[in-house]
């Protein structure tokens, strides 16, 4: 019995193409390190770069949860923006994996089609070669979240997940993970757990202190290590390790 399925406006997801992703150009205006990469914001997303990277002096490969409190603070902009923030970096190559199994967006922000990815990956019918996907921008790979599974949580918490962990570390220096917003699911805590480090998206201004404390306190109480927080959600966008 297979416990996939695909969402309700499409059919079954077909497996991606080789290189297939490394002839879309990157078009939204959300990806400020592209579209503006003079802007302010996009220096911001090279400030949390750097503060990432100079956690990590000796440049072991990293891996890091993206999440926040609510949904819509920015965590799937933001996670791309710093991939391409970090991918500016000579040598550096960085896989963005697409873990919120409940509402997944990293494709549309890449302009890509939807494919299978981590859900058929978690459940062993898609090899990691063929759910990869190298991106337009050099040194930038994603694995997208696939079909929508009935058990996200048994999935992502599962031996498969901490072994696809392991194996990205030894293909990539910085491996970034979005994941769904802390408040209404376990998935970020758990991935949190397994992970370097727990970056904590906040929409300045918007998300009550307390939502954002009690993210914070969950995501540490599971064993996660909060490395930063990176603020969203106004021109002058601040970022902080
Ligand atoms: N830096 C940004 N600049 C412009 N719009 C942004 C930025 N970050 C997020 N947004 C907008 O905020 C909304 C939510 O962003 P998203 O990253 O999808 O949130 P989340 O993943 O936390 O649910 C989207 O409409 C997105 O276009
Ligand atoms: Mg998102």
């Amino acid at each position: 019995m297979s416990l996939l399925r695909s969402s309700a406006s499409d059919g079954p997801l077909e497996v991606a193409s080789p290189d297939e992703a490394k002839r879309v150009p990157l078009e939204r205006e959300e990806l400020v390190v592209i579209k503006r990469p003079k802007s302010q914001q996009a220096e911001q997303f090279r400030t949390l770069r750097n503060s990432i990277v100079a956690l990590n002096p000796e440049g072991a490969p990293r891996t890091i949860v993206f999440t926040s409190a609510l949904r819509g603070e920015g965590k799937s902009v933001s996670v791309l923006n710093l991939a391409l923030a970090l991918a500016e970096l000579p040598g550096i190559q960085v896989a963005v994996i697409e873990a919120n199994l409940h509402s997944p967006s990293i494709e549309k922000y890449l302009s890509l089609q939807r494919r299978q990815g981590l859900s058929e990956l978690l459940s062993g019918r898609l090899p990691l070669d063929q759910a990869l996907r190298a991106l337009s921008v050099n040194g930038v790979s994603i694995l997208s979240a696939g079909s929508l599974p009935r058990n996200p949580s048994e999935l992502l918490g599962s031996d498969r997940m901490r072994t696809l962990l392991r194996t990205l570390k030894q293909r990539f220096n910085y491996v970034l993970i979005d994941t769904p917003e802390s408040s209404t699911t376990s998935d970020a805590s758990l991935l949190g757990s397994m992970v370097d480090g727990i970056v904590l998206v906040v929409r300045c201004g918007q998300t009550p202190k307390n939502f954002v404390d009690s993210a914070h306190n969950s995501l540490e109480t599971m064993g996660g290590n909060v490395v930063g927080i990176c603020m969203t959600g106004t021109e002058l966008e601040n970022t902080a390790v």
